[in-house]
């Protein structure tokens, strides 16, 4: 039989990736991390120096720029056309754009059309904010993983201090917050939870419980 469609959607650093690239190894499906598609672009955008509300600008370099994931530990290989930006994209000066850009209507429309066809065989795990409400509409199982704004913050805080990159905490949760709103308020496909999604809230669970959870929410569908 085919594999499922799993969409996994939910605010800024609520585990979202960690979890859905474990579910993915889990049922050998494939793993699509859209932010990391709205990022790339973001990064071109920056680095061309072109004002990032105008939308034919960044529409000509989205239609030059191939963005390819390739296998990877402990994460995935992006690239924009021949450059790898893996690391690149997950500068704060791109977290902190990237909202302005996935804003633009038809940046989105062209994304969703990419990542339509890749989920289109279905045997596919996507993470994002709009995959349960617009990308994949008819996806088997739909997850909104939430997690209170101090804990992900916490998060986001030991994952740059693995790095060597020392933040604060209280502007990591602004700059989370921030995002949140800024994704929740605009009027293309704004983070929402999609009415059949089953939420699960991560504040108090291990990544472990809640990859749990959703492979028995798979299972069920098998
Ligand atoms: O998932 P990640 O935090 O890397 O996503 C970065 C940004 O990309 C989000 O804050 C949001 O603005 C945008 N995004 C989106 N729709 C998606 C995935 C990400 O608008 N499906």
């Amino acid at each position: 039989a085919q594999g499922l469609q799993v969409a996994i959607d939910g605010p800024a650093s609520a585990g979202k990736s960690t979890v859905a690239k474990i579910v993915a190894q889990r049922f050998s499906y494939v793993y699509v991390d859209t932010g990391a598609m709205y990022r790339t672009i973001t990064l071109v955008a920056l680095e061309a120096q072109v004002d990032l509300t105008n939308e034919a600008q960044i529409m000509n370099l989205l239609q030059q720029t191939q963005i390819t994931f390739r296998p990877g530990e402990p994460v995935q290989h992006v690239f924009a056309n021949q450059t790898e930006v893996t690391n690149a994209i997950r500068s704060e000066t791109v977290t902190n754009n990237v909202s302005t850009v996935a804003a633009l209507p038809q940046v989105r429309s062209a994304l969703v059309k990419r990542q339509q066809e890749i989920a289109a065989d279905g045997g596919v795990v996507m993470d994002g904010r709009d995959i349960g409400t617009t990308v994949l509409p008819n996806a088997e199982v739909k997850i909104f993983l939430i997690a209170s704004v101090e804990q992900r913050a916490e998060r986001r805080y030991l994952e740059n201090q693995a790095k060597g990159i020392t933040t604060s905490l209280s502007d990591l949760q602004t700059e989370i917050a921030e995002r949140d709103y800024k994704d929740s308020h605009r009027a293309v496909s704004p983070l929402q939870k999609a009415q059949d999604a089953v939420e699960i809230d991560t504040t108090t669970l291990t990544i472990n419980q809640v990859v749990a959870k959703i492979a028995q929410l798979i299972d069920e569908k098998l």
